[in-house]
């Protein structure tokens, strides 16, 4: 599982923690795909790790809290989605021509992972790739098949898209694949390693699927991702908490006229003052939501403060900082880990604070 992106269009959530530890309904976005792949029956991953690598042995240990056994590689320069499984293969157990599933540790997906590797096995593919489709595939790498699902070309962000199939993030490789991705530098699997797979003729298969996908890559895919786990839309077993309109953790404390709806959680330690709003948000652990604030489809970072009759939207507030009363914040705003937004600063912006 890939887990060492630096994860930039998250930050500053990301300045503190690296994208797949951020807590996503609960518990880190890596936590509910190694649940995903431990309930699929696989019971050894290695997590390839490069930014704030330590983090990750911290919190999952050697896996058996998790139900599955853990390794860690850490990469000393970042190698890349390429680069970064080539650096795991000598940790891989099985022959040349096993299959090896690989994650990007930063989707929610509800991916059949027994179908894909059944898939890649009955066509004998050198990969096969987890499709999905998108409104919107410009952003994206397009993946169009022919007719029997082999993968025709690799068109990362193209303006002009001819399919909706997009990578998923999710594949099968034939271990000897892995083998052959070159070593001692940074190499794409999505702009180096399949082009070069098709340059050669070797089949490459697409494994189109219509279930639930999601890459938390922006802050509004995270909270869409964190309210679907919420409410059951998105199933993970590793949800910690009944599915519902709302996820309290353990030692939160909400005033009961508060109102905590859309699927928003409340991060353990957090506090929800007297007639707050909270709906569809992300307070992380000891957020402070002082009385009368509403704060809407936000992530509020760990034991940052939203002062009394605030008002966030589409916002994300870093660990630590203070946004002081009176303010109001819209769509697109950030304010940084530890800064403080005096009384009455913002009102109505998305600029960056
Ligand atoms: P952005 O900077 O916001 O694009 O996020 P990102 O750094 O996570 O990049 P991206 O979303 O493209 O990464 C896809 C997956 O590969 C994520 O799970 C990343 O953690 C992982 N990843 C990306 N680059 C590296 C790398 O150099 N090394 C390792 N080990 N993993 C990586």
């Amino acid at each position: 599982m890939l887990v060492g992106g630096q994860g930039t269009r998250l930050r500053p959530l990301t300045m503190s923690a690296p994208k797949p530890m951020l807590p996503v309904a609960g518990v880190p976005v890596t936590a509910h795909m190694l649940a995903r792949a431990r309930d699929a029956g696989i019971d050894r991953v290695v997590l390839a790790t490069s930014y704030r690598a330590e983090v990750f042995e911290q919190y999952f240990g050697d896996g058996s809290a998790h139900g599955l056994r853990l390794e860690y590689v850490t990469e000393t320069e970042p190698m890349g989605t390429g680069g970064a499984i080539r650096n795991v293969a000598e940790r891989l157990c099985g022959d040349p021509d096993e299959p090896v599933v690989i994650f990007n540790g930063d989707i929610l997906s509800g991916l059949d992972i027994e179908a894909l590797v059944s898939r890649h096995t009955e066509t004998d593919a050198a990969v096969t790739l987890h499709l999905t489709k998108v409104v919107d595939p410009r952003a994206f790498g397009v993946v169009p098949t022919d007719d029997a699902g082999r993968v025709t070309a690799f068109l990362e962000k193209t303006p002009d898209p001819p399919t909706n199939l997009i990578n998923a993030g999710c594949y099968v490789f034939r271990r000897s694949v892995i083998d052959a991705i070159p070593v001692g530098r940074p190499v794409s699997v999505e702009r180096e390693t399949f082009p070069g797979l098709l340059a050669t003729g070797t089949p490459v298969f697409g494994y189109p699927d219509s279930t639930y996908w999601l890459d938390l890559g922006t802050p509004a895919a995270f909270v869409q991702g964190s309210r679907d786990l919420v409410t059951g839309r998105m199933v993970s077993s590793a949800l910690p908490g009944p599915i519902g309109d709302c996820l309290v953790l353990e030692g939160a404390v909400v005033a009961p006229d508060a109102k905590i709806s859309g699927g928003a959680t409340v991060g353990a330690g957090a506090r929800v003052g007297a007639g707050a709003a909270v709906d569809g948000a992300v307070l992380f652990d000891g957020a402070v939501i002082e009385a009368g604030a509403s704060v809407r489809d936000s992530v509020i970072g760990r034991a940052a403060v939203v002062g009394a009759g605030v008002v966030l939207d589409g916002v994300v507030v870093g660990d630590g900082a203070v946004v002081e009363a009176g303010n109001e914040l819209r769509a697109g705003a950030r304010v940084f880990p530890g800064a403080r937004l005096a009384a009455g600063a913002v009102r109505f912006s998305s600029d960056r604070t």
